[in-house]
C-alpha cells in the first residue's frame, strides 16, 4: 500500500483547504434559515459564544490529534488508544450520511443557477415556484444527479491544485457579493430594517432550548467538526505551523460568511413577507424563495443572481468534494481498493441515499420517520445525534484519557505559543461534555415526542 503522505504547502494551503471544506451550503443556506427560525439575534449570540468556546476547543483538539498521529480519523483514535477505535469509525459514517442530501440541495442550487442564466429569473421570484419545483419528480433528480456526478468526476481525477486556485478567486468574490446584496436589501428595499433589528438585536423572549440545540448542531456542521475531517487535515499539517492561529482564522472566516449570509437573507424575508413572522420559520427553502425576489427588485438583478448562484455552487462543490474525498480515501485504505472503484461505490450509495431525500418532497412525501421526511431525518441524525456523540466522546477522550496536556504539547511544539490554553483545557474537560450531553438528551427526547423544545 502506498503510504506517502502529502502535506500542505504551508499555512495558507492548510487554512484555505480547511476553509474550502468549511464554507459551503452550511453557511449560506443552512445558517440563515436556522437563525431566522430559532430567534434571530439570540441565535446569533449563542452561535458566536459557542464558536469561540466549543468550536475553538474541538477544532484545536481534532487538528492536534491528526498532526500528532499523522493518521486519518478512522485510524487516529485507535492509534492513541485501542478502546477508542470505534469513534473514528462512527465519525467517518457522518460524511456518508451528509453527502447524499447535501447533493440534493446542491442540485437545487445548480437548477437556480441554470434558471438565472436561461432567463427564468422572473419566474423564480414567484412565491410558489420553489415549492412547485421541489415537489416535482424528474427535475430535482436530474439536477441532483448532475451535482453529484460533477463531484465524483473531480474526486476521480483528484484536481486538488485546481480546487485551491478556484477557492482563492471564488471566496473573495462570494464575500463581496454577499455584502453587496445585504447592503442593497437593507438600504433599497422597504421594510428591511425590521429584519436587521431582528437579526442583530438579541431578544431573549425568543430564546429556547432549541436555540442552543440548533446552534450547536450548526456549529459542528459548518466547521466540518465531529466527523473526522479536521483530524485528516491535521495529519497533513506541518509541525511549524501554529494550530491555534489556523483554528482562529478558519473560525473567523467561517462565522463571517455565515453572518453575512444571514444579513443578506433575514432582512429580505421581512421586507418581502410584509412583516409576517411565519415566513421566518420556512426552513430549508428560505434562500431559494427570498433571494430571487431581491434579485427581481434589483437593477441588473438577473446577472447578479446568476453570478451569485454560481458562487454558491462553487462553494457547495468544494465542500461536497471534500466530503466525497474523505469517504473515498477511507474506503481505499480500509478495503485496499483503487480510487476508481472506491469512487464508483461511493457514488452508487450516495445516489441511492439521495433518492429518498429528493423524493421526500414529492411522491414519498408521506413516508415519515419520527415525524420527519427523509432529508430532515438525515440532517437530524447526523447533526443532532451522531455529531454530538462524537464530540462528546472526543472531549472525554482528550480531557481524561489522553489529557489536555498531550494536545497542548502538540500545539506548542517548536515553541509555538498557545495563548488560550487555559480556556481550551476547561472547555474540553468540563464545559463541553456537560453541555453536549444535555443537548444530546434533549434532542433524543424531542425526536420521540417526550419533550417539546
Ligand atoms: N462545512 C460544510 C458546510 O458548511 O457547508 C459542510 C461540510 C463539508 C461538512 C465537508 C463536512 C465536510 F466534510
Amino acid at each position: 500500500m502506498e503510504t506517502k503522505r502529502s502535506s500542505f504547502t504551508g499555512k495558507i494551503g492548510f487554512v484555505l483547504a480547511a476553509a474550502g471544506s468549511a464554507v459551503g451550503l452550511g453557511n449560506i443556506w443552512r445558517f440563515p434559515y436556522l437563525a431566522a427560525k430559532y430567534g434571530g439575534g439570540v441565535f446569533l449570540l449563542v452561535y458566536i459564544a459557542l464558536s469561540v468556546t466549543f468550536g475553538f476547543s474541538l477544532m484545536i483538539a481534532e487538528i492536534a490529534i491528526g498532526r500528532k498521529t499523522g493518521k486519518s480519523a478512522v485510524m487516529a483514535f485507535g492509534e492513541l488508544d485501542k478502546r477508542f477505535s470505534a469513534v473514528g469509525f462512527i465519525a467517518s459514517l457522518v460524511p456518508m450520511l451528509i453527502l447524499p442530501y447535501y447533493s440534493v440541495i446542491g442540485g437545487w442550487v445548480l437548477k437556480y443557477f441554470a434558471g438565472f442564466v436561461s432567463g427564468g429569473a422572473a419566474e423564480m421570484a414567484n412565491d410558489s415556484y420553489f415549492g412547485g419545483y421541489i415537489s416535482s419528480v424528474g427535475q430535482p433528480l436530474f439536477w441532483f444527479a448532475l451535482f453529484i456526478g460533477i463531484t465524483a468526476i473531480v474526486v476521480l481525477f483528484g484536481v486538488e491544485k485546481g480546487i485551491e486556485k478556484v477557492s482563492k478567486v471564488m471566496m473573495p468574490i462570494l464575500v463581496a457579493l454577499t455584502l453587496f446584496i445585504a447592503l442593497y436589501t437593507i438600504f433599497a428595499v422597504d421594510g428591511a430594517w425590521e429584519g436587521v433589528k431582528y437579526y442583530l438585536m438579541p431578544d431573549f423572549s425568543h430564546f429556547s432550548l432549541m436555540t442552543v440545540v440548533a446552534a450547536t448542531g450548526q456549529l459542528f456542521y459548518s466547521m466540518s467538526l465531529a466527523m473526522g475531517i479536521m483530524i485528516t487535515y491535521g495529519s497533513y499539517m506541518k509541525k511549524d505551523i501554529s494550530i491555534e492561529k489556523s483554528a482562529k482564522q478558519i473560525e473567523i472566516f467561517d462565522t463571517g460568511v455565515a453572518f453575512l449570509a444571514g444579513l443578506m437573507i433575514i432582512p429580505a424575508v421581512f421586507a418581502f413577507s410584509g412583516g409576517d413572522e411565519s415566513a421566518l420559520g420556512q426552513g430549508p427553502g428560505l434562500m431559494f424563495v427570498t433571494l430571487p425576489k431581491v434579485f427581481e427588485a434589483m437593477p441588473g438583478g438577473t446577472v447578479i443572481g446568476a453570478v451569485f448562484f454560481f458562487m454558491v455552487l462553487l462553494a457547495a462543490l468544494t465542500s461536497s468534494i471534500s466530503l466525497m474525498e474523505t469517504i473515498v480515501s477511507i474506503f481505499m485504505d480500509k478495503f485496499r481498493i483503487n480510487r476508481r472503484i472506491s469512487c464508483l461505490i461511493v457514488l452508487a450509495f450516495s445516489v441511492l441515499l439521495g433518492l429518498p431525500s429528493s423524493l421526500g418532497y414529492s411522491v414519498w412525501g408521506n413516508v415519515k420517520i419520527l415525524g420527519m421526511q427523509m432529508l430532515d431525518l438525515f440532517d437530524f441524525l447526523s447533526n443532532s445525534i451522531m455529531m454530538p456523540i462524537i464530540a462528546l466522546v472526543t472531549c472525554i477522550f482528550v480531557g481524561f484519557i489522553l489529557k489536555p496536556k498531550a494536545v497542548i504539547d502538540e500545539v506548542t511544539v517548536n515553541d509555538t505559543p498557545f495563548k488560550w490554553r487555559g480556556l481550551f483545557s476547561v472547555v474540553i474537560r468540563y464545559i463541553a461534555p456537560v453541555c453536549i450531553l444535555a443537548i444530546l438528551i434533549s434532542s433524543v427526547l424531542s425526536a420521540f415526542g417526550i419533550i417539546t423544545i
